[in-house]
């Protein structure tokens, strides 16, 4: 009798299909050899070995499954699996994640990265689940930087009236106008043609995306402004997370995990490497930048997240060490 009920339930696994082969896409901005790319397939291969191969993946680089906001848009109804974005568009959706997109907020790497793996970070993981989205871990884009067509920028008087493409972010976009700049907010996958016909003069990115996106092509000049840091973030549709058993949670949580590190291991490699790259390609890298006026100039935007969500949290980030 108990060989027959456990024949019973082995069979009706099997027809539902719970042991089968589940392939998980993970959606990104950049090429498969990018940051973002290498962090993807650490998540993949982390996923597919401690599954035993139950689940598989494949990458969707490069903007197919659409802009960030897009992607962020299909992980909620569920037609997207999974997806490492910038936290850029992510604020439209978890207004607390606007504190992490403050200009000249975070020293260096390693206070950023001891902000998002402590306390903070995950609290705001947590923000995030709340909102129809998995938060899952942590990864990196880097900090910005300016590039344009027009001319070299060392002060905020040399970004008056430059076209510039930022991001979906209105804490990014406050920002740019009180340097002097206009910003113009534009998906990424628009970018490159939209530099390429003028239409706007300049954009800004980090090291890891001016070389992955080859913007030498179509930039000139590069400003190490590092104005702002740029975390990327694991996140997971709940239409597929919610379903997945205790074990399989864990899993993901491991593999997005390793995603992260490696990312990371990507961008520190690309910090050092990178800036080179982009003078053998003819850009101007202009290094002797005074942030004081910048970022003096960038405060206004502050009153986007704190009026609605006071100081604490900005002093907190800033008290991390
Ligand atoms: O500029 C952006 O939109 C982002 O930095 C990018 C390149 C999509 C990476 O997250």
């Amino acid at each position: 009798m108990k060989h027959l009920v456990t024949g019973f339930i082995a069979a009706a696994i099997l027809a539902t299909g719970a042991h089968a082969q589940q392939n998980i896409v993970v959606g990104h901005a950049l090429s498969p050899s990018s940051h973002y790319g290498v962090g993807a397939q650490a998540f993949i291969d982390t996923l597919t070995e401690l599954s035993g191969g139950t689940f598989t993946g494949e990458q969707a680089p490069a903007g197919q499954l659409g802009g960030e906001r897009d992607m962020i848009e299909g992980l909620q109804i569920g037609s997207l699996d999974l997806v490492v974005t910038s936290t850029g568009p992510l604020g439209n959706f978890v207004p607390e994640v606007f504190a992490l997109d403050l200009p000249f907020l975070f020293r260096d790497y390693d206070h950023a990265r001891a902000t998002l793996d402590g306390e903070i970070g995950q609290e705001l993981l947590a923000k995030i689940g709340e909102n129809n989205l998995v938060g899952l871990a942590w990864s990196e884009n880097g900090f910005r930087h300016v590039t344009n067509s027009q001319r070299a920028v060392r002060t905020p008087e040399d970004l008056a009236g430059l076209k510039l493409r930022t991001m979906e972010n209105k804490v990014h976009m406050t920002a740019f106008s009180g340097m002097g700049a206009s910003p113009t907010p534009m998906a990424f996958p628009e970018l490159f043609t939209a530099l390429q016909q003028g239409v706007v003069d300049g954009q800004e990115n980090p090291v890891t995306v001016i070389t992955a996106s080859k913007f030498w092509e179509v930039q000139k000049h590069v400003s190490l402004t590092g104005h702002v840091y740029s975390p990327a973030v694991v996140l997971a549709s709940p239409v597929l997370f919610d379903g997945l058993s205790d074990e399989q949670k864990g899993w993901f949580m491991e593999a997005s995990k390793a995603s992260a590190a490696a990312t990371r291991a990507e961008v520190n490699r690309l910090e050092e490497a990178g800036v080179a790259l982009l003078r053998e390609n003819g850009m101007e890298v202009i290094t002797d930048i005074d942030k004081a006026p910048f970022a003096a100039l960038a405060e206004a935007s502050y009153s986007v997240y704190t009026d609605q969500y006071g100081t604490e949290m900005v002093d907190r980030i800033k008290a991390v060490k």
